[in-house]
């Protein structure tokens, strides 16, 4: 059995990690592959480094063919994930929904059995509309999605569903909350960015900026976790689950849990610069009961725990 990891950042390095503990040599491709970050989290010659694509549907094909992989999980997706897609909206359309269909329509061709997905919960929240209630043959019947990077997670679980409906290739589509973690390298996402700054400034002594929002939350580590949990479970039933911490954290409960973390830590209550649409003011997490009866999964990671956790990394590894 061989795993394809695609996307090697924040949450794909993670993905490695587990599997490389669980005694697999996963391969990991990704278009812009940084090793020195990686090494930070993954012994690096426990996997097979490729670059690679996913827009390039042939030389895809040729990594699944040279590697003999059975199965997939696919966590490419745009710089800066709401932000990035509000600012340009075009490659991010791309490279995420047609990403995500050469890599269905790989597995389809080649009889890969499994194939897990990065969605969002910003299916969850990003929405309006729906007035008609579920009503089918009404317009409105479901709320739709009001950013670009939330309709292409929309398109990617729903041509995922079908693949696995129509064509037989399993799939899963987990909505991770905004997403931080262990990461030095680009990426992760601007939530995951304001998370890192906070903490390096309060390991450095400096005033940390907590967005002013509750946020739902998910350890990149608890995320990864239930990616290889999805890739592993027995009786998948080809779904979507809500992959975060289970709960929101507010600015309050946030700042408490930096200053537990890092003591003395001073807070100040700010949007960070640049943050935008990408921080939400939540209300109520999305329901883990379905994660946790099919996949088993639970997070292990509360604010506190991934803070204290992402402190203990941050020290070891100075930026
Ligand atoms: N970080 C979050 O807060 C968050 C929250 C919810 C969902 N997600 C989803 O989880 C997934 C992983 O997020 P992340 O934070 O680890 O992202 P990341 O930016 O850290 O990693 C994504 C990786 O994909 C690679 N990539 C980009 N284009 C590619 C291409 N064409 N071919 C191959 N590789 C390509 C990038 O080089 C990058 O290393 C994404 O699908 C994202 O939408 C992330």
């Amino acid at each position: 059995m061989t795993t394809l990891v695609i996307g090697a950042g924040l949450i794909g390095s993670q993905v490695a990690r587990i599997l490389t503990e669980q005694g697999e040599k996963p391969v990991v491709m990704d278009f812009a592959p940084q090793p020195k970050a990686l090494s930070e989290i993954v012994a690096l010659d426990k996997l097979t480094l490729v670059q690679g694509d996913v827009l390039q549907p042939l030389p895809l094909m040729g990594i699944l063919r040279t590697h003999n992989v059975t199965q997939i999980v696919h966590t490419a997706a745009n710089p800066l994930l709401t932000l990035g897609a509000q600012r340009d909206p075009y490659p991010a359309i791309n490279l995420n929904v047609m990403g995500t269909v050469n890599v269905l329509e790989a597995a389809r061709i080649l009889g890969i059995k499994r194939v897990v997905v990065s969605s969002s919960s910003v299916l969850n929240h990003y929405l309006e509309g729906g007035e008609d209630d579920g009503v089918f043959g009404k317009e409105e019947a479901f709320p739709r999605p009001t950013t670009f990077y939330s309709a292409t997670k929309q398109a990617v679980e729903s041509i995922g569903l079908n693949y696995a409906k129509w064509c037989g290739v399993e799939f899963a589509g987990l909505r991770y909350g905004a997403a931080f973690g262990p990461w030095s390298g680009n990426g992760g996402g601007g939530p995951s960015n304001i998370v890192r700054e906070a903490m390096r400034r309060a390991l450095a002594g400096e005033e940390a900026v907590v967005p002013p929002g509750a946020m739902e939350w998910v350890y990149s580590k608890d995320a990864a976790r239930g990616t290889v949990m999805a890739l592993q479970a027995k009786a998948l039933g080809s779904r979507i689950f809500n992959v975060t911490m289970g709960a929101i954290t507010t600015p309050a409960e946030m700042a408490d849990a930096l200053g537990k973390a890092v003591p003395g830590a001073r807070v100040k209550f700010e949007a960070p610069a640049g943050a935008g649409i990408s921080l939400s003011n939540r209300q109520s997490s999305g329901d883990p009961a379905r994660a946790k009866a099919v996949l088993g999964y639970e997070p292990q990671y509360r604010i506190l725990e991934a803070l204290r956790d992402l402190a203990d990394w941050m020290k070891r590894h100075p930026q």
